[in-house]
């Protein structure tokens, strides 16, 4: 049995964050789900919508699952999500990338890990006016993030037998701030000399992915360009319906899926479950469960390719609860 706290979330969260209750528990983890909220759907109730109560439940059962949140708007709060992030200081923003079997996308041999880095950057949310017609946002880069986030990308790939580290940057033209993360990401390679490192330019990436998606490993990229490289690498493996993440520190994990609180479908039980699982998935390996893990994987996978119960993202016409029970049929 283990503790963790569930984050229903706004939006399409509460139909896709019960579907992982319900697969979870048909593949025999049993979960004491601590289920505290956040986002819009609060705010009358707190006054807040991250009340102090989400923060605690992850620091006492250090793993939680989350649904998305929408930005609140003239809450005070630019995002919660970023905002659990910092409060939290989870560093790791890791966000696999995979072509499943029977995926719809016409890409081939993407495999990616990519390692965003969760803290600072252009997220650290320091922008003012300039007058009535400028804005300045500053953008802050460490050391000691850069270089806990190029550790953690290196010690992912010693640990999971991936071969190469390519560090994502526009160093060409921001040479004091992505020139200190490519320097610093350099000094930590050699620490690891049996994987091989690369460097690319965030541009260039971008196309080197859509191009030659099977000679990328592991990627470690700044806040800005690793929200958007991975959502194209979302785009490449069939969508945002697919694609899981994680926030991570070396002590509290937070799974979530990349994709938002989808307003324009929440509540008509159409939303595609699978990210979330997906992120559940990782959730398993984090507690240990890797069988449990891998079969619901198997179990997406069959889905996918048989293509007869599929949400509308995938180009079918089922509802979430068809094929979360399409899914839980094909578990082992
Ligand atoms: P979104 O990801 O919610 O939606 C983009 C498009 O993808 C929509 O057409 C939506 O219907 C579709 N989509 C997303 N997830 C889907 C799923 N599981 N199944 C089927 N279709 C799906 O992004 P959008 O519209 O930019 O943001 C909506 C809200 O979500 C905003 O308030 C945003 O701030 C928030 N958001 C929250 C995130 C989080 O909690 N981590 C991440 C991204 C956005
Ligand atoms: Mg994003």
């Amino acid at each position: 049995m283990y503790n963790v706290t569930l984050i229903p979330g706004d939006g399409i969260g509460p139909e896709v964050t019960d579907a992982v209750k319900e697969v979870i528990a048909a593949a025999g983890v049993e979960i004491d789900w601590e289920e505290v909220n956040a986002g819009t759907n609060v705010m009358e109730e707190y006054g807040t919508p991250l009340p102090e109560e989400v923060l605690e439940s992850i620091k006492k059962n250090k793993v939680a699952l989350k649904g998305p949140i929408t930005t609140p708007v003239g809450s005070g709060f630019r995002s919660v999500n970023v905002a659990i992030r910092q409060k939290l200081d989870l560093y790791v923003n890791l966000r696999p990338a995979k072509i499943l079997a029977g995926a719809p996308t016409k890409f081939e041999g993407l495999d990616v890990v990519i390692f965003r880095e969760n803290t600072e950057g252009l997220y650290a949310g320091i922008e003012h006016n300039v007058g009535d017609d400028a804005a300045e946002s500053i953008k802050i880069t460490t050391r000691k993030a850069s270089e806990r986030i190029v550790r953690a990308a290196f010690e992912y790939a010693q640990e999971n037998d991936r071969e190469q580290v390519t560090a994502v940057h526009k160093a060409n033209i921001l040479k004091l701030s992505d020139g200190l993360f490519k320097e610093v990401a350099e000094e930590v390679a050699e620490d690891y000399p049996n994987i091989e490192f690369n460097n690319k330019i965030v541009d260039n990436m971008c196309m080197q992915l859509v191009q030659y998606p099977e000679d990328y490993d592991v990627l470690v990229l700044p806040n800005l360009y690793g929200d958007i490289v991975s959502d194209l690498c979302a785009g490449l493996i069939g969508g945002l319906g697919l694609t899981p993440g994680a926030n991570l520190n070396d002590e509290l994990a937070v799974f979530e899926a990349v994709h938002g609180s989808a307003p324009d479908i929440a509540g008509e039980n159409k939303a595609n479950p699978i990210a979330i699982l997906l992120s559940s998935c990782l959730m398993l390996d984090h507690l240990g469960e890797e069988t449990a893990a891998q079969n619901i994987e198997s179990a997406i996978e069959e889905v996918l390719q048989e293509a007869e119960v599929l949400t509308g993202d995938l180009g079918g016409n089922a509802s979430t609860d068809e094929i979360t029970n399409e899914i839980i049929s094909k578990l082992d």
